[in-house]
């Protein structure tokens, strides 16, 4: 038995241009979320014009960091609420579209949006039905954060990730559109591309999976594996742009059923205490992660390896186990992303800290796991990632 969702999606180069067309009944006044770069590129600017001549009014919301801090969407969600915005369009990485979804949330609502994230040390608000509508649209392919009900935010004060996992924050429509997604830099796309990969990796695996899951994350993987380093390589390729578009959208809709495992439980804690790219925590941690994990479920880790490899279909399945964790380290050479969490300066200190986090904000990422890990497993994971 499973449910399945993806939001209306409007995919294809171009597609932006259009948004006037598809916002129509959602509010006559927007807030903005967008990305500080892509507003200096002129993006906002362009798509308020557009919605102007439908006569939907505007307003502009690009003071967004990576990794956004739940006290500023709580502080711009006032701004929000005087300007009377009655719908969100996000624009960005899956931080402008987490934050926009933050702001969605506490337009209307008290508190701070940190008392909505879910974790086991706080009494979880739920946003209510007041929450405002919320258009996603990409400018990585990256987090999928178009096609989940998530909005990571970063607490600074305590230096920690958290989420807010509700389907009221469920993207009304998403417009994909892979020619926003060309100025991106090399190490930018191999950062978000390999995040893409983890989430359609992780969900694969996942104790969770089922056969929606399982045919979603098993094509994203694929795709990834084939355009990513040709992406990484030659940014204006809009094929391999597209491509990996579509997978991280994909990816995203695997992880909105099932969440993620081991590998973002690790990564997060280190990405709040740190301040790292997301894409980059979780490439620090992969491959030691496989490592210990491979034995847990031989058809699942062959099934992974045989698809970034079809050269060794004819081994035996254990070998092709085996060879999971060597062949997603040759992906992060192709896309030259080989880092550790010293790279962010995390040292032995910091290891208690971050394995409190990850059993705190992340325990249901965790149980979900093919490997189940102690307390100590995950120390000496954290050790080895060093
Ligand atoms: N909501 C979800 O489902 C979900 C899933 C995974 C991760 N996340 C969260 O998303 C955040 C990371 O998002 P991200 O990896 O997309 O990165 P990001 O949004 O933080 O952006 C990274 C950098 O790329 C730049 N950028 C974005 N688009 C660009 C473009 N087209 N051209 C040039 N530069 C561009 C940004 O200005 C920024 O400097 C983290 O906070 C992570 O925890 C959310
Ligand atoms: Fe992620």
């Amino acid at each position: 038995m499973f449910t399945c969702f993806l939001p209306k999606v409007e995919f294809g180069a171009g597609k932006v241009n259009h948004i006037a067309d598809y916002v129509q009944g959602l509010g006559t006044k927007a807030a903005i979320a967008i990305d500080p770069y892509m507003n200096s590129i002129g993006l906002g600017d362009q798509i308020a014009a557009q919605l102007k001549k439908v006569f939907i009014e505007s307003v502009i919301f690009a003071d967004i960091e990576p990794n956004p801090s739940c006290f500023k969407v709580d502080e711009m969600a006032q701004k929000a609420k005087a300007e009377r915005c009655d719908f969100v369009i996000a624009i960005g990485g899956g931080s402008a579209i987490d934050y926009g979804k933050g702001l969605a949330v506490m337009v209307n609502s008290q508190g701070s949006s940190w008392d909505y994230t879910e974790r086991n040390d706080h009494d979880v608000l739920r946003p209510g039905s007041n929450t405002l509508p919320l258009v996603a649209i990409p400018t990585t392919s990256g987090t999928g954060s178009e096609s989940t009900p998530f909005s990571v935010l970063n607490n600074p004060v305590l230096k920690e990730k958290s989420t807010i996992v509700n389907e009221r924050i469920f993207p009304r429509l998403a417009i994909v559109d892979p020619e926003l997604m060309v100025s991106m830099p090399s190490k930018i796309t191999a950062s978000t591309g390999f995040d893409a990969f983890a989430h359609a990796l992780e969900s694969f695996i996942s104790l969770k999976a089922n056969p929606y899951t399982t045919m979603v994350s098993r094509e994203a993987m694929s795709i990834v594996v084939r355009n990513l380093p040709e992406a990484v390589a030659n940014g204006g390729n809009v094929k391999a742009r597209e491509n990996l578009a579509w997978a991280s959208t994909l990816a995203g809709s695997a992880i909105a059923h099932i969440g993620v495992t081991l590998p973002h439980s690790l990564a997060q804690p280190v990405g709040g205490m740190f301040g790292v790219p997301h894409g980059d925590s979780i490439a620090a941690c992969m491959v030691n992660v496989l490592e210990v994990s491979w034995q847990s479920d031989l058809e699942k880790f062959a099934a992974i390896s045989t698809l970034m490899d079809p050269s060794i279909s004819s081994l035996s399945l254990r070998q092709r186990a085996e060879k999971c964790p060597d062949l997603v380290s040759k992906l992060l050479s192709d896309i030259n992303l080989h880092v550790k969490f010293s790279t962010f300066g995390m040292t032995e200190n910091d290891i208690d800290k971050a394995t409190s986090i990850a059993l705190t904000g992340y325990y249901f990422d965790i149980e979900c796991h093919p490997k189940k890990v102690t307390r100590e497993e995950i120390r000496q994971i954290y050790k080895a990632c060093l």
